[in-house]
């Protein structure tokens, strides 16, 4: 198992390695204390392709935090069925959703940052914890040119907040290059990305965006960009 300490050298031995080779080394390295950790987005399923054809059985789980888009429902059982494989689910504790919208109502997110990052902490922080405690290491799909709040990221991180090793295969990669590999490898994709949302989350917090607006200028768009991180990805 790598720690803290292993992070510049591991980030200097795949600088220019592909993703495939950097997810076929952490696997055989982590076993099933591995897994990405998929929104369904173009990033990940992109990722959940290349990890299939390296290992069937790669663990791959997604957040599912009951505002999703039908859409983003429907691609789940469509990427199980392609793949003939079973993403995990994590589901927020259902008395904690309870409290919050009886007291703060159905859509509080609109009020104030600190309302949204509750909902936050609620639907996707809780059941996150949860899926780590099985995880020695996650793959996520975070991408440099996403946002001003990820434009200096490394592929490979330590995440100090949870104590487990980050992994961003495609931390290099462009939107192009996302597309070309969705469209040579037949990858299912969600088909609000062809309706003008590149960045998908939640329903209620995620509006498309106009031709030469930002990637994530769609997601709790009502807010600056500088506090549009959930909490998955503090830094
Ligand atoms: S977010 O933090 O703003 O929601 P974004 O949508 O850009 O993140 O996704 C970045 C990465 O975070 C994804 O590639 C995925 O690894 C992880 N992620 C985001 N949302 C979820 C989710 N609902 N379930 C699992 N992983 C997620
Ligand atoms: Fe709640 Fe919006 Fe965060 Fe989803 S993105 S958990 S609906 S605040």
């Amino acid at each position: 198992m790598y720690s803290k300490s292993d992070i510049e050298q591991l980030n200097t031995q795949f600088s220019t390695a592909e993703p495939q080779d950097v997810l076929a080394h952490f696997l055989s390295h982590y076993d099933d204390k591995i897994a990405l950790s998929s929104s369904l987005g173009l990033e990940d399923q992109v990722l959940t392709d290349m990890l299939v054809k390296i290992d069937r059985n790669a663990r791959i789980f997604t957040l599912d935090t009951g505002r999703l888009f039908p859409e983003t429902y429907q691609l789940i059982d469509k990427t199980n069925l392609k793949y003939n494989i079973k993403i995990e689910i994590f589901f927020p504790k259902y008395d904690q959703v309870e409290q919050m919208v009886n007291h703060e109502g159905m859509n509080l997110f609109y009020e104030s940052i600190e309302k949204r990052k509750k909902c936050c902490s609620i639907r996707k922080l809780q059941p996150l914890s949860r899926a780590f405690e099985t995880l020695d290491a996650w793959i996520c799909g975070l991408r440099s040119e996403q946002s001003i709040t990820r434009q200096d990221l490394q592929m490979i991180q330590w995440d100090d907040m949870n104590n487990i090793l980050k992994i961003n295969p495609l931390i290099h990669w462009s939107e192009e290059q996302l597309w070309n590999y969705i469209k040579e490898n037949h990858v299912p994709y969600n088909k609000l990305h062809d309706k003008g949302f590149p960045s998908i989350g939640c329903e209620p917090c995620t509006r498309a965006v106009e031709s030469g607006e930002d990637i994530r200028a769609g997601r709790w768009w009502w807010e600056s960009p500088e506090h549009k991180e959930c909490g998955l990805h503090k830094r």
